[in-house]
C-alpha cells in the first residue's frame, strides 16, 4: 500500500490533498448541511445526536470539546442539558461551517457558553488536559488520519475524562445492508442535487461512510490510542454506532 494515498471516499488521494478536498465538501454545502441533515436522515439525526448526550449524561462545570463540531448540534445540546455552568467550544476546520454554527448560535443562552474555533482535528491549538469531554459526530470518517487524530483527542482530555464518538458504521443484518445500500447510492446523491445542487458531495459522503472502520475495528483504534473502558451501542440497527471511552 502507498503510505501517502489515503481513502477520499471510494477514491485514493494523496494524503497531504485530502484535507482541502473535504474542507471544499463541506465549505459548498454548509449553507444546506442542517437542511439536508433532516431530509437525508428524515431527522433521525437528532434522535442520534440526543442518545448521545444521554449517555454523556453532562454536568454543570464540565468543558465540552466538539470536534469536526459543524454548526453546532452537540455542543448546543451539551449546554441545554447542563442548565447551570456550562461551556463548549466547538472546533471545526470548515470557516464556512463555523459561520452558519455561528448565526444559529446567536440565541442568548448559548452567547456565553460558547467557543468557536477553526482548526483541524488532528492539530487542535489547545492545551494538553483541558476539557472533560470530548465529542465527535459524523467528523471522524472525514479526518485524514485517524490515529493523529484520537491521539490529539487523548492529549486534549482531562485525567478521569471522555471521548463519545458518533460515527456512520455498519449494520449486521445483511437485508438492512442491501436496503441501506439503495437509499444510500440510489438516493441521498439525488437528494444532494435537488435541494443543496450538489449530487458529488453527497456521493463522497456514502462513500466515506463504507471506507470507515466497522463498529470492532474502531473499539480497537481506540484502545490503541490509550483510552480504556471502551464501549459501543448500536443506533438504528448498526447503522450508526456511538463509541465510548474513557482516559484514566
Ligand atoms: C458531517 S459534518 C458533521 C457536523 C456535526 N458534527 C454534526 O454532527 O452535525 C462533518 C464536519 O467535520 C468537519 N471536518 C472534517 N474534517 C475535519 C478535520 N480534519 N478537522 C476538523 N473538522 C473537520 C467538516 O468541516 C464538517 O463540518
Amino acid at each position: 500500500m502507498n503510505e501517502k494515498n489515503v481513502d477520499f471516499g471510494f477514491r485514493r488521494v494523496k494524503k497531504t490533498k485530502k484535507p482541502a478536498l473535504v474542507n471544499g465538501i463541506f465549505s459548498g454545502v454548509a449553507g444546506k448541511y442542517d437542511l439536508m441533515n433532516d431530509i437525508m436522515s428524515v431527522g433521525i439525526h437528532r434522535v442520534w445526536k440526543d442518545l448521545m448526550l444521554d449517555w454523556i449524561a453532562p454536568k454543570s462545570g464540565q468543558i465540552l470539546l466538539d470536534v469536526a463540531g459543524g454548526t453546532g448540534d452537540v455542543a448546543m445540546r451539551f449546554i441545554d442539558r447542563c442548565k447551570g455552568d456550562a461551556h463548549a467550544i466547538v472546533a471545526d476546520f470548515t470557516e464556512e461551517m463555523i459561520f452558519f454554527g455561528k448565526t444559529r448560535s446567536q440565541e442568548y443562552q448559548y452567547r456565553s457558553k460558547l467557543d468557536w474555533l477553526c482548526a483541524d482535528a488532528m492539530n487542535l491549538p489547545v492545551s494538553d488536559e483541558m476539557c472533560d469531554i470530548y465529542t465527535i459526530s459524523f467528523g471522524l470518517r472525514n479526518v485524514t488520519d485517524l490515529e493523529v487524530s484520537l491521539g490529539e483527542a487523548y492529549r486534549v482530555l482531562r485525567q478521569g475524562g471522555r471521548i463519545m464518538i458518533l460515527e456512520f458504521s455498519t449494520p449486521k443484518d445483511r437485508n438492512i445492508q442491501w436496503l441501506y445500500d439503495k437509499y444510500s447510492f440510489d438516493i441521498i446523491p439525488f437528494m444532494g442535487k435537488l435541494v443543496a445542487k450538489d449530487s458529488e458531495s453527497y456521493q463522497y459522503l456514502v462513500e466515506s461512510i463504507r471506507k470507515f472502520p466497522k463498529q470492532d475495528e474502531l473499539a480497537d483504534k481506540i484502545k490503541t490510542a490509550g483510552f480504556r473502558n471502551v464501549k459501543f451501542r448500536n443506533l438504528s440497527m448498526g447503522i450508526v454506532a456511538l463509541h465510548s471511552g474513557w482516559k484514566i
